[in-house]
């Protein structure tokens, strides 16, 4: 399989500077977050390649198909098919009605990432420690809000996903 350095390398040549310091932030916190909610070293590393590559889609622009792209490239140029991160890279924009703890943790720590500067991430990043489904609650809504706010179409998806979660968990925030 190919190795973590290869993808870096990968991705400093495909990836704007901002991109890919988005990248590596995502990633940091992202494994942060799976160590602090336990998760077996298989899927820490899983989390890993998905986090590095929840991007990777070169003509990537801020396009909402571009978390499925992602996960097709990862399939045809790095061999990647393991299903848990192919879909943690598909559900990184919309979220899933059936995400699992490494999606929910790559969706969290991509809306979260220090360099995101809008007013809830700092709070979306400490809750994503302290509670997952709480903090997936408050993303999900932040950016249904700004989908809302700028008139774009809204994903059926994360409606879905917020209801789900805040049902499953009465986890309003
Ligand atoms: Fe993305
Ligand atoms: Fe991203």
């Amino acid at each position: 399989m190919v190795s973590t350095s290869e993808i870096k390398e990968f991705l400093k040549k495909n990836l704007s500077h901002d991109r890919y310091v988005h990248t590596l932030n995502l990633r940091k916190l992202a494994v942060k977050l799976a160590k602090h909610h336990g998760l077996g070293l298989e899927d820490i590393y899983r989390v890993e390649l998905a986090a590095l590559l929840h991007d990777c889609h070169k003509k990537l622009e801020q396009g909402n198909n571009h978390s499925f792209l992602a996960a097709e490239f990862t399939k045809k140029n790095f061999g990647i098919t393991d299903r848990k991160i192919l879909s943690a890279i598909e559900h990184h924009t919309y979220g899933h009605r059936n995400m699992s703890k490494l999606s929910k943790i790559i969706y969290l720590a991509d809306i979260s990432e220090p360099s995101r500067k809008f007013k809830e991430a700092k709070h979306i990043r400490k809750l994503a420690f302290a509670d997952i489904d709480k903090a997936m609650v408050l993303a999900l809504s932040v950016k249904m809000r700004y989908v809302l706010y700028e008139k774009k179409p809204l994903s059926l998806e994360s409606v879905i996903s917020y209801n789900k979660i805040l049902k499953k968990n009465d986890a309003r925030v």
